[in-house]
Formats: structure tokens, sequence, C-alpha cells
């Protein structure tokens, strides 16, 4: 199935000067399948126009296709569709909860927002591990209402070190925002662990859900978080398009930060009565096109099965980790025995942009630099690394190019 299913793919034809391209930058930005190509073109031919309270048939089509959306993703995540909120991006997801609480924490929001609150006696924990989406905001909401940050640090094994889980979110923790798959480590978190921690002490549950949704079965109803975040381009869908998942009563109460058209039930001069979710989250003119194209994009990771993508990927990330294994002068980060196909690694003497300037002269698409994950870099003492991340559409041929180019970098640049 999985060999067949390449074809699907029309960019994986790309040669790459005399070598065929071998992509593994998933964990960055997924490639699309001919189908998802498709329905942009027939829905700009054929459904085009503006949603919700239009008149006309098409703007019926248009909110018909919009609103499937919804109902496509909560199938895939778990939940009902009015608990999916369209957004720009993951990043905009999470800046949506951390800018929503902030604003409740500064008195918008009416009696229903006081729940989220913040102040200087409380905390927000993340992990040392997160992707900059998923701390920054967290870093910012802590500076704006005096709260204590506070993290989860790393093993050398790249796993979450729980042994100080109980002090570190503790009675005075308000928000627990961790990730659910590390995107430069491949580690998968134990959610279930977190978030009974998180429930022990009244703590919001904000899961960022970017490297696991795609790769992975993920029900956020099941694993019973509050919000969570991921990107539709990572899932095979357009860019331009995130979902915010969050639990309906919550995403009543949390204060929009985006305000304006389509998100309003009355506005006078003064003042403004807003809509519930999802529409409460959705001011403005909404990425329809996207909503469309990614609804292919989910029916289509449903129709393969995520439990054997998860599985094919397994393989892959074996391939990967055995063959790096036996290139001398590579060190990997972390060691986790629960991952996905994601594998950042340091070439003893050679710069990471070095490598994937070699690997992409032998048409090997990776990716290098910090992979927006600074601290956790600073964990492992190096600046850099290269990532090589797989995704349904890679075969061991891909990995084999991968790892021959990879064997060939340090004789390359001369080092010993
Ligand atoms: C774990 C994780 N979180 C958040 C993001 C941010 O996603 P986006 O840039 O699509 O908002 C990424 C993207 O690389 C990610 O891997």
């Amino acid at each position: 199935m999985f060999s067949r299913l390449r074809n699907d793919f029309p960019i994986l034809d790309t040669r790459v000067g005399e070598s065929s391209l071998s992509y593994l930058d998933s964990g960055a930005t997924s490639q699309k399948p001919q189908c998802v190509i498709d329905t942009f073109t027939e829905y700009y031919s054929q459904r085009n126009a503006a949603v919700h309270r239009g008149a006309h048939s098409l703007a019926v089509m248009a909110t018909d296709a919009f609103e499937a959306g919804r109902e496509a993703v909560a199938d895939l995540v778990g939940g009902a569709p009015e608990q999916v909120v369209w957004t720009k991006n993951a990043t905009e997801a999470l800046n949506v909860v951390a800018l929503g609480i902030d604003r409740a924490s500064h008195g918008f929001g009416g009696e229903a927002a006081q729940r989220f609150g913040l102040g200087p006696a409380d905390s927000i924990v993340v992990t040392e591990m997160e992707h900059h989406a998923n701390l920054v905001p967290w870093q910012q909401l802590a500076q704006s209402t005096g709260a204590q940050l506070r993290w989860l640090p790393v093993t050398d094994a790249g796993e979450l070190d729980l042994s100080d889980l109980e002090s570190i979110v503790d009675e005075t923790t308000k928000v627990f925002a961790f990730t659910h798959v590390s995107n430069v480590l491949g580690t998968i978190n134990p959610v279930d662990t977190l978030v009974t921690r998180a429930r022990q002490v009244g703590a919001l549950v904000v899961l960022d859900a970017c490297q696991s949704v795609p790769h992975m079965p993920v029900n956020f109803a099941d694993l019973d978080v509050d919000f969570a975040a991921f990107s539709a381009h990572k899932a095979l869908g357009p860019t331009g398009l995130g979902t915010l998942w969050g639990k309906t009563d919550l995403l009543n109460s949390l204060p929009p930060v985006l305000t304006g058209g389509s998100m309003i039930t009355t506005v006078t001069m003064e003042d403004s009565a807003f809509m519930d979710a999802p529409q409460r989250f959705e001011a403005g003119t909404q990425p329809v096109a996207e909503v469309a194209a990614f609804t292919t994009a989910v029916n289509y990771l449903a129709e393969v099965g995520l439990e054997k993508i998860f599985d094919h990927e397994r393989e892959l990330a074996r391939v990967l980790l055995d063959g790096i294994a036996k290139i001398p002068g590579i060190t990997v980060l972390g060691a986790a025995e629960n991952r996905i196909g994601t594998v950042a690694f340091d070439v003893d003497g050679v710069h990471a942009h070095d490598v994937g300037q070699y690997l992409d002269s032998q048409g090997v698409a990776v990716r290098v630099g910090h992979h927006c994950a600074q601290p956790l870099h600073r964990r492992f003492g190096v600046t850099a690394t290269t990532r090589a991340s797989t995704y349904l559409y890679n075969n061991t041929e891909d990995c084999e190019q991968f790892l021959a180019a990879l064997a060939e970098v340090r004789p390359f640049f001369g080092v010993q």
C-alpha cells in the first residue's frame, strides 16, 4: 500500500540534479497528494463564495464545504465539530489560548472568563523540549500577568524527566502546556501521566499536537486535554490553516483576541456581544479553499489509517537509526523508544548547514538549524543539528539514499 500511495504525490518525482528526491523534511511541512491539490482547483472553479449568511447557492455550497471540514477533523481527533476552530496555523492557535488567558487575567470576558485569570501567585508549566510556538506565548503570558514560568527538564535519553513532576506542577499551576511529540527528538510524551497530574492540581492542559496528529492515532477527547493545536500543512493539507481544538465550555468562556466581523451577535456603538465557538474565534473572511483542501487531506489520512502510518514510520525510524549508528562521528539527540520517524543528529566536525548542503547535492532534503527549539539544543550542548523526518510517502530507498549520502559527509569535508 505504502509503495503505491507514493504515486499520489507528484512532487516526489522531482529530480535534484542527477538524483531522485529523497524528501525527509516532513517535520517542517508535508507534501500534498494530487487529490488535495485538485480540491483547490475544484473549489475555486465550482464552489467559491464567502461562507455563512450568503443568500445564494454558491454561498451555501461554500459554507457546506467549510463546515464539513470541522466534521472531518472532529472524526479524526475526537469531540464535536463545534470544538474545531480554524486558525492560520498552530502557532496562532496556541497564541489564541495564551492571549485569551492574558485578556481574562486583565479583566476581559466577564464572569465566565474569570476561571482563566492568572496572577503573581500562579505558575505556568511547559517543558524543555517545546517548539518556540509553545514556549514564547507562555513566556509572554507570564511576563504580562506576573505568573511564574516553570518547565520539566529533558533527560539525556530525550525524554521528559518526571522525577520532580509533583513539585513542578503543583497547586499554583494554572496552565500546563506541553508537546505531544518532540519535533527534534521524535519522542512521544506520556500525555496520560501529565494530564493526571494536571487534573490533581486543577491546571488547564494545552497540547501541542503538531507532530502527533499527522503521524499517529490521536483522540483529544480520550486524552482529556483542554486545548490542542496542530497545523494542516504538516498533515498533507495546505499552508495557511491551523486547528485549535478545545472543550466547548472553555472555548465559550475564553475571551477572543481577534475581533470584528463574523464573530458577533450584536454590535452597538459602545460594545459588542460575541458568538459561541467556533465562530467566536473566526473573525473576518475565512480560508475556505484551505479548509476544503484540508478536508480532502484528512479523509486521505483516515483512508490510509493512522495506525498503519505510525507503524510504517516506526520501521523507517529503525532503518534510519540503525544506519546512522554504523556511520562514525554522528551523535543522535535522544534515544527514546517511544518515537516517530524524526531523527536529529550532530555530525562531528561539520556544521549542520554544510551537512544539509551536501545532502541536498545528493538529492536528500533535510532540515538544519535549531528547528525552533533553542533551549532543547542548548540542553544537548549544540547550537544546530540536522534533522531527517519521515512521512507516509517515504520508503526504505529514501532512507538508504540519505544514509549513503550521510556516510560521505565527513570524508567530503576532510574530517577524520
Ligand atoms: C511541535 C511543533 N509545534 C508547533 C509548530 C508550529 O507550527 P506552525 O509553524 O505551522 O504554526 C511546529 C512546526 O514546526 C512544531 O513542530
